[in-house]
């Protein structure tokens, strides 16, 4: 049956472009997002195949973290499921708030059985009873279809006290974010399960030693858990031969912003960004803002580059500007942001992404002289190296990619301001 499954899945013609072009309105088909597993179908591969086996699996698929970090997804459940406590806690990262990404929307909307299946598959591994579902607050449209689901799996036996009459404990709840953009860092995230304004702690102890109510906690990605549900069952060899060696298996990506087709794509690691630029109907190209503002803005000189842990990283948020786009005017609307989200608990962040925010509209305002852009760029290391959290660390890359890429923008709106032979100064000054 298994192996018909992975025939089936193989068996898809038009790889690597499978296209979502809106979500309700679904055409092509993907690796995760073609042909959902049956229901349960994760849980009982698992336990058929043993824990161990199955995390084993798990690791030869060669899965990383899809929040975007890529951290080794067997590596982080191994980690937990050996750190001995009283309870271990399941936390799925649905607090998806990076701008430009919308696939865990997508994912929670359509394939919201196999997210829950995955979490279930990590419980057992890890040897968990409760998980968590946090929800971006924004998402509470998502909220009653998705307490529908777990009802039906609690009424089905997916869920509950002896899980498929296997002996398995475990269940899921929801939990709606208030709004803060911090509250997608794990810390931040388990601080706010936990009743508490979402303000990052200090990492290490990381959540698989230390996490919910300071007990080992796995906080992954709604895409991850997807895709472990897909791998229990299709096993890790099938995932594997997708991608490339560092990058295994498909990316879903949220693409929006001046293309002819926005919307949800899977495609395996590796592939071209001129490729997705192609399928996705985008023409004109200046440039490319790839994993959100905290990523990397590339210019049209770098298409040939691929979408890969290795090359460029992305949680899911693909943004395409066409020439009529200004590169100071994304930067500048993204430095705002940032300062808008700190969430004030330290000063290089608080006070450093607010310095960033009034030079950076000093200079596009035409108001900067000589030096104003070397200390923009100073600026922008401070909060990098000394903010606390990924957040300030991460808020100077808007500028400093386009910095790097388009420094003559940059100079270009400065004062022009020269010193001209038989210039009265004390003249003019008066
Ligand atoms: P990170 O690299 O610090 O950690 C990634 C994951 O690995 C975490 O779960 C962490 O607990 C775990 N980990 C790392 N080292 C570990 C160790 N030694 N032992 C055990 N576990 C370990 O990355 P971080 O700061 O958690 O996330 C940053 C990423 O989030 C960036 O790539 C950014 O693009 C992305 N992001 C995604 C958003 C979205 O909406 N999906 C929003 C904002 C940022
Ligand atoms: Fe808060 Fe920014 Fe400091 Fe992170 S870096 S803790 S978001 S102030």
């Amino acid at each position: 049956e298994i192996a018909a499954l992975i025939e089936q899945q193989r068996d898809i013609s038009d790889w690597p472009a499978y296209l979502f072009a809106v979500e309700d309105n679904l055409h092509k088909a993907g690796l995760l997002l073609n042909a959902p597993i049956e229901k349960g179908a994760a849980i009982q591969a698992a336990l058929d195949r043993g824990l161990e086996a199955t995390l084993a699996e798990l690791d030869r698929s060669g899965l990383r973290g899809r929040g975007g970090a890529g951290f080794k997804t067997a590596a982080k459940w191994r980690f937990c499921a050996e750190e001995s406590a009283e309870r271990h806690y399941v936390v799925c990262n649905a607090d998806e708030g990076e701008p430009g990404t919308f696939k865990d929307r997508v994912l929670l909307n359509m394939h919201a059985d196999q997210v829950f299946e995955g979490m279930t598959l990590a419980a057992a591994i890890i040897g968990a009873k409760q998980g968590f579902l946090y929800l971006r607050g924004e998402y509470l449209h998502l909220y009653d279809k998705l307490q529908a689901v777990l009802e039906q799996r609690r009424a089905t036996g997916l869920l509950g006290d002896n899980i498929l009459g296997r002996g398995l404990e475990f269940d899921i709840e929801i939990c709606l974010g208030a709004g803060a953009y911090i509250c997608g860092e794990e810390s931040a995230l388990i601080e706010s399960l936990e009743g508490k304004p979402g303000i990052p702690r200090n990492r290490p102890p990381y959540p698989v030693t230390s996490g919910y109510l300071n007990q080992p906690t796995i906080v992954n990605n709604v895409e991850t858990f997807l895709a472990a549900a897909k791998i229990a069952v299709l096993g890790g060899d099938w995932f594997a031969g997708f991608g490339t060696e560092k990058s295994a298996g498909s990316k879903i990506l949220s693409i929006c912003g001046d293309c002819a087709r926005p919307g949800i794509y899977e495609y395996p690691f590796g592939i071209a960004i001129e490729q997705i630029l192609h399928d996705c109907g985008a023409t004109d190209v200046l440039g490319v803002q790839i994993g959100g503002p905290s990523g990397t803005f590339i210019s049209n000189q770098e298409f040939k580059r691929q979408l890969a842990f290795e090359d460029l990283a992305t949680g899911g948020s693909f943004i395409v500007f066409n020439n009529s786009r200004n590169v100071l005017d994304i930067a500048q609307n993204f430095t705002h942001f940032f300062a808008h989200e700190s969430c004030g608990f330290c000063t290089p962040c608080r006070v450093g992404t607010s310095l960033l925010k009034k030079q950076l509209d000093k200079i596009i305002d035409g108001h900067g002289s000589a030096g104003d852009v070397a200390e923009l760029e100073s600026l922008c290391q401070l909060v990098k190296n000394y903010s606390h959290c990924g957040l300030g660390q991460t808020a100077a890359n808007p500028i400093l990619t386009t910095l790097q890429r388009y420094p003559d923008l940059y100079q270009n709106r400065l004062k022009n301001i020269s010193y001209e032979p038989g210039f009265d100064l004390d003249g003019a000054l008066e």
